[in-house]
């Protein structure tokens, strides 16, 4: 079985880059049967859904706009995250149609702020499509409209997944152990 350390940590194979890419290309087939007529807007959202991003555009029908914008968020000690932007849109999204691209969604703050952020700029629609997605541990309301794959609460690393800025670059997806 494979495994990597990173820092302190160990992993374990989880997700082979096989299954990773199946989940992409079901994704990319929803997408390009919502979209393709609708001229989207795609934003990216760094820097965890760079290599989702990258393997989703490269199987679409059509020729997207491609954004990119940079959440941080810090944790506090009682598990509260405080989401800030770092990089913002350098376009207007105004009557667009938007789909934002992320890498995972656990608790579901990042993705709210994103999404009550862009809704101030009155896009005509916006829609969500996410590669890893936690049920268990999601609890806001917000659609998400494309998911890659359900996974449990356990942390992961790799396919741009990082553990303190490593494994972001490995092509499977790892498991702490
Ligand atoms: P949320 O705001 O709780 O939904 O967390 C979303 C962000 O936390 C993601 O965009 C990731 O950057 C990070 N994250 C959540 N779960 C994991 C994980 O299992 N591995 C690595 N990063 C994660
Ligand atoms: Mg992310």
């Amino acid at each position: 079985m494979k495994s990597v350390t990173l820092k302190d940590k160990s992993f374990k194979l989880f997700i082979e880059e096989s299954t990773i890419l199946n989940a992409v290309d079901a994704v990319a087939e929803k997408v390009n049967k919502d979209l393709a007529d609708l001229n989207p807007v795609i934003v990216c959202v760094l820097g965890g859904s760079f290599m989702f991003t990258s393997d989703l555009v490269k199987r679409l029908s059509f020729n997207p706009e491609i954004q990119f914008v940079k959440y941080s968020s810090y944790h506090g000690t009682e598990s509260v995250g405080t989401v800030s932007e770092n990089l913002g849109l350098s376009i207007s999204i105004e009557n667009r149609n938007v789909l934002i691209i992320e890498d995972i969604v656990d608790r579901g703050n990042t993705l709210e702020k994103i999404y009550e952020d862009f809704k101030k700029y009155k896009p005509l629609s916006l829609r969500v499509a996410s590669l890893l997605f936690k049920p268990n541990a999601y609890q806001k309301d917000i659609k998400i409209d494309y998911v890659g794959m359900e996974i449990g609460n356990e942390f992961i690393v790799g396919y741009g997944l990082d553990y303190d800025g490593l494994g972001r670059n490995l092509k499977d997806i790892y498991i702490i152990n």
